[in-house]
């Protein structure tokens, strides 16, 4: 794992933009895989101004996203759905069928998390974007994830839960479960970008940097995949 230290949120989010810009340039049709939380929202402000500023043809890049809560309309103002519709979408010119959502109002669970895994296993992830939960969770992977995961439902932590309820009215109207693209879906990219800010992120980076691969840890598998570049701020490497 490659590690890339910054000194600020900014410096973080133009760093991650400037790889993301990289791999999409490098390909004919750059496929991306795109997380959410509040740590990447910089990084898609920066992609965006550097897509609309250069003459790369956005339609032909093809998007997936990690995780969506379950029962959400993607209307919903705290639907993942929503959130890259106002941080990424809505200011880009990807065409509406590349962009790949889990449905987290699907009728029939079961075949929505299998079609979109054959979806990725078709199209192939040039790269992943990611986040860390507190507990170590990448996409929506509690600690105890198998590794040989693929797209699947999840139900969610009391620390997830609790973390997340932030951006929501109160803790009850965090959803309870979600779908997630596994951890196996996550290591078939031929490429990882993770971005941990923040010292209340510092445990999970040190775990994911002491080498211990662990189902307790799911981030840990990371350390199994040949192309990781992590870009961590000061204040997560505990400098
Ligand atoms: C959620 C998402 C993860 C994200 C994590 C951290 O649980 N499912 O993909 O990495 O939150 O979020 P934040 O960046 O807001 O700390």
């Amino acid at each position: 794992m490659y590690l890339i230290k910054v000194n600020s949120y900014q410096e973080m989010s133009d760093k991650a933009a400037d790889i993301l810009f990289d791999v999409i340039t490098s390909k004919e049709r750059p496929v991306i895989g795109l997380a959410t939380g509040s740590t990447p929202e910089g990084t898609y402000k920066a992609l965006s101004d550097k897509l609309n500023s250069s003459t790369v043809d956005q339609s032909k890049i093809t998007t997936f996203n990690l995780d969506e809560y379950v029962g959400l309309d993607r209307n919903h103002n705290q639907s993942y759905a929503y959130y890259m519709n106002e941080n990424f979408f809505n200011h880009v010119s990807i065409p509406e069928e590349n962009i790949n959502l889990l449905n987290g109002k699907a009728a029939d669970e079961e075949e929505e998390v299998k079609s979109y895994e054959e979806k990725i296993d078709e199209q192939g992830l040039d790269i992943q974007l990611l986040g860390i939960g507190r507990n170590g969770h990448i996409a929506f992977n509690e600690p105890g994830t198998s590794f040989d995961s693929l797209t699947h439902a999840v139900e969610l932590t009391e620390e997830t839960i609790e973390d997340n309820s932030r951006f929501f009215d109160d803790k009850e109207s965090v959803p309870s479960r979600a779908l997630s693209m596994g951890l196996k879906s996550i290591m078939k990219a031929k490429k990882i970008l993770i971005l941990i800010n923040g010292e209340n992120k510092k445990e999970a980076l040190s775990e994911l940097l002491n080498g211990v691969v662990t189902e307790e840890n799911p981030a840990s598998i990371l350390n199994n995949h040949p192309d990781v570049t992590i870009i961590a701020d000061s204040a997560a490497i505990g400098e």
